[in-house]
């Protein structure tokens, strides 16, 4: 049988060989990961490709160096005794009789081809992409993406999805993030816009009849870059027609299970689903981590006639108890956890160090509370704090008090700051996140309601009553996709009759006017007929990341931009050609100071 890996200059890859190879004449093409003397006119030269390493034994007065690009033919043979290498998967055997092609001289590498390379400034490593990219982790990073995207694209087939491209230049798309500007040649002064999403064309692919559409779609969105955020970056993109929610997460699902099995070898059960007010409630947070406990515990009640002045009359007030970990906190850390604590929004942090001996079950026993605000609470509401959190003495219980969503987002932030495991830790938890509401905040400018997804959103039937009388307790049919407190995706089902998004357009204050200038040549072809439908797109960056390990998606991206949004290695962005601006119609002012 040939190797599937052979070619017409190679027999094996360089992290094939196994002792059943003993005895057979291979060749072997890489790059020289290291050389070492041997003694006795020989030296070990350890030979890599993207599939591992294999020791070859050759002359010393052989001319190979680090990364020097290198044929090895020679036989395999097992190592003698006492120098096999358990860490290695060849490490049994190594190719000796080797006679030495060099294909291609190389400089010394800016740094080590290995996991040294690691602690190397991302700068110089993403300058040097392509020496970076050389390395085992790196490698394996990269096919673990392939592996995603090709299972995704099959279980979007097996579902008889079927995959349009949409352009890249486009007009405005409404997903709210900045857009990056292209100039037209043609028409200076005008610009395209590069696609934050395929949303609008996706949807007009469901006018048109296609009932199920995909893409690997490339998105482009000016933000501020982070751990989860690139400039550009792949959704698979997915939208269906004659549906509801149940229909577009099992398709979702689907892919998404599948891609994980292809990633871990190991099919995750079925996605369990939460709604949004109980992941507010219980985590804090849209996009829970739910690896870990520390979940909030409602307290409001407790202090409804209380005598403490920080928490009467409070809207809002919860907890979250952090067992066994009293003593870890002094009076720094605590003074650090307040001032996370105002900086997220709070006016302040009730912490409770819980002391003393507990009772046999069921009795209070000689418990009490190491707090500057221990003397305000009282008996009963200590029971209760005791009661509801669960404390025990070595626990430290942290309070709020607030407006819900105050209390709500200050709790789920400490409660990640203080048990979010890394992301290669701990089980694989989904969870989809449904009924998000219709409108979150208030756009400051406007005075009105913003939309929670997009204003294409489908309101809950059951709440389409209130959107003009309480606008912001009427929930959404939109949903999202959690991993472990990432957030992996975002889909709804869209609003398909007119008199329902004129009702929607009005209450975010967008006049008939403004909806047929911005979202005309959208609106207008649904008087065609449009079908009911839905869709979903997920970040591939993100969700590779996470079944990879990795704590940023820039280690999933071959060649991805610097937080500063930079590229190293290119030197993009490079300042504009005076003959490519003149010919565009585009002057550059100098920055505003
Ligand atoms: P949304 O804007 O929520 O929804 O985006 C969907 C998913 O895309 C990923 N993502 C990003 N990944 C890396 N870098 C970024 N800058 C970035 N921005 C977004 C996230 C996110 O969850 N058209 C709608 C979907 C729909 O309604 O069908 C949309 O784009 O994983
Ligand atoms: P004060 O009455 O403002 O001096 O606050 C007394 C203590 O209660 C301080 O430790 C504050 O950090 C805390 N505190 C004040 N307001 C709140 C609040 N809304 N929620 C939780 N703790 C608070």
């Amino acid at each position: 049988m040939t190797e599937p890996h052979s070619t017409s200059m190679r027999t094996h890859r360089c992290g094939d060989l196994r002792p059943e190879h003993i005895g057979t004449t291979v060749s072997l093409c890489g790059w020289v990961a290291r050389r070492r003397e041997h003694g006795e006119h020989l030296a070990f030269v350890d030979l890599r490709d993207h599939s591992g390493i294999t020791q070859c034994v050759v002359n010393d007065d052989v001319d190979v160096r680090s990364e020097y690009v290198v044929r090895i033919t020679g036989v395999v043979r097992a190592r003698p005794e006492g120098t096999v290498n358990p860490g290695l998967p060849t490490g049994e055997v190594e190719v000796g009789e080797c006679v030495v092609e060099v294909l291609r001289r190389a400089d010394p590498p800016p740094f080590p081809i290995d996991a040294r390379a690691d602690a190397v400034d991302e700068n110089i490593r993403l300058q040097y992409r392509y020496l970076d990219l050389r390395r085992e982790r790196m490698q394996r990073n990269l096919r673990v993406r392939a592996a995603v995207n090709s299972a995704v694209r099959a279980a979007m087939e097996r579902q008889a999805f079927v995959e349009v491209e949409t352009p890249m230049l486009v007009p405005s798309t409404p997903e709210g993030a900045r857009e990056f500007l292209v100039p037209s040649r043609k028409e200076p002064g005008s610009f395209y816009a590069l696609p934050q999403s395929p949303q609008l064309f996706k949807q007009l692919l469901m006018v048109a009849g296609v009932d199920r559409y995909y893409q690997m779609a490339r998105c482009l969105r000016d933000e501020d870059l982070r751990a989860d955020r690139q400039y550009e970056f792949m959704q698979l993109d997915m939208e269906m027609s004659f549906v509801g929610q149940d229909d577009v997460l099992h398709a979702v699902s689907e892919a998404v299970l599948a891609a994980a099995e292809a990633a871990t070898g190991e099919r995750p059960p079925p996605i369990e689903r939460m709604t949004w007010r109980e992941s507010m409630e219980r985590f804090g947070v849209d996009k829970p981590d739910l690896r870990f406990g520390l979940e909030l515990v409602e307290l409001t009640e407790v202090f409804a006639s209380t005598g403490f002045k920080a928490f009467a009359g409070a809207d809002s007030i919860k907890a979250i108890n952090v067992p066994g970990r009293a003593a870890e906190f002094g009076r720094n850390q605590l003074d650090k956890l307040t001032d996370r604590a105002k900086q997220i929004g709070a006016k302040g942090l009730v912490w409770l160090k819980v002391t003393g001996e507990a009772g046999e079950a069921g009795e209070a026993g000689d418990v009490g509370f190491d707090s500057p605000v221990a003397k305000f609470i009282s008996d009963d509401e200590a029971a209760a704090i005791r009661e509801r959190t669960g404390a025990v003495p070595g626990d430290l219980v942290l309070i709020v008090a607030d407006d819900w969503h105050t209390t709500c987002e200050v709790l789920g932030t400490l409660r990640n700051d203080l048990g979010r495991p890394p992301v290669h830790e701990g089980p694989y938890r989904y969870v989809w996140i449904v009924e998000f509401p219709l409108f979150v905040g208030v756009d400051a400018a406007t005075g009105r309601p913003k939309p929670g997804h997009h204003p294409f959103t489908s309101p809950h039937p059951d709440d389409v009553d209130r959107i003009e009388s309480d606008p912001m307790t009427v929930r959404s049919i939109a949903y999202d996709l959690v991993l472990n407190g990432w957030e992996l995706g975002s889909g709804s089902i869209r609003i398909h009759e007119p008199e329902l998004q004129r009702r929607v357009f009005t209450a975010l204050g967008i006049s008939e006017q403004d909806a047929a200038r911005k979202f005309g040549f959208f609106l207008n072809p649904f008087e065609y007929g449009a079908p009911p439908h839905g869709g979903f797109a997920f970040g591939l960056d993100r969700l590779v990341a996470i079944l990879a390990g990795e704590e940023n998606i820039r280690e999933v991206i071959a060649f991805p931009k610097t937080q500063s949004g930079a590229d190293p290695m290119t030197n993009a962005p490079v300042p504009g050609d005076p003959k490519q601006l003149a010919e565009l119609g585009l002057r550059v002012l100098p920055p505003s100071s």
